[in-house]
């Protein structure tokens, strides 16, 4: 058999088998929650920019970008900016990847790809790291509510001049805003392309465990998750995805546009 063949068809075996592992699906959950009393998720850079996310979810973004090759990501939840930066950073290599397979000369500022973020609330010390960072040309920011109409509508002018969109919903993390966020910019989502939706995993933790946030078992991202699927069945749910990170903060939170 080809040797890379073999290769993927041991790691799908291994993915499946972890699919099955209750015992490490739980200890991996257990581990997940133990880190979160020391705000773990705060602890990464992405080129310099404090990033708030695990590890194994950037990487998981990573494959999708280069998978999908979008040439626009739609984010809400700027924060200090940095998954902003790092994903722009991943479309700024797609563009080395296309001028090398060219054999064209790259601008590194001029990019066909971009990197659309929406905060509610854009720091001034944030936006003016974000803005003097290398990566600032790939990125264009809006600041205010992701479930504004205006801001919508901003939102959907943009996603006009684009063709493979990539979706990741990260902002207030409660069943009725992360709802309307998946009904304005689900839809933006490309054919075989990902609306990646995180912080489902408040959904498996202890009740009590966020006592100054609205949002808590029965009311997060993963409960609008749920109830969104209901009625899109052009949506469905990557568990190989979830299955293969073990830790990360959106189990079933990686969705597909199969349709
Ligand atoms: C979890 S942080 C985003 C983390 C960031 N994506 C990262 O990976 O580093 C959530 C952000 O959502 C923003 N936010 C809260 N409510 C919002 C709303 N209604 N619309 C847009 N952004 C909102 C907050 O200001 C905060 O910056």
């Amino acid at each position: 058999m080809d040797k890379i063949i073999e290769f993927n068809n041991e790691v799908n075996k291994n993915i499946e088998n972890i699919a099955n592992d209750k015992k490490l699906k739980k200890q991996s959950l257990d581990w997940n929650i133990a880190s979160a009393q020391y705000n773990y998720t705060y602890n990464f850079r992405s080129l310099g920019r404090p990033i708030i996310q695990f590890p194994q979810d950037i990487v998981a973004v990573q494959e999708l970008i280069w998978e999908v090759k979008p040439d626009l990501i739609i984010e809400t939840g700027i924060a200090h900016g940095g998954s902003l930066i790092c994903y722009a950073s991943m479309l700024a290599l797609l563009d080395m990847c296309d001028a090398i397979e060219s054999d064209s000369i790259l601008d590194p500022k001029q990019s066909h790809r971009k990197l659309l973020g929406v905060d509610i609330d854009i720091r001034a010390h944030n936006r003016k790291a974000i803005e003097a960072h290398p990566m600032a040309s790939h990125i264009q920011m809006i600041e205010g509510s992701s479930i504004a109409p205006e801001i919508i509508e901003q939102v959907r002018k943009v996603a006009k001049g684009y063709e493979r969109i990539l979706v990741c919903l990260d902002s207030y993390h409660t069943h009725d805003h992360v709802l309307e966020e998946l009904e304005a910019y689900a839809p933006l989502t490309s054919v075989d392309s990902y609306c990646v939706v995180f912080d489902t995993v408040v959904e498996d933790m202890p009740a009590d465990m966020f006592p100054d946030r609205p949002w808590g078992s029965g009311n997060n991202p993963k409960t609008a998750v749920w109830e969104y699927l209901k009625t899109h069945p052009e949506f469905e749910i990557d568990k190989s995805i979830q299955n293969k990170l073990l830790i990360t903060v959106a189990p079933d939170g990686y969705l597909k546009r199969i349709s």
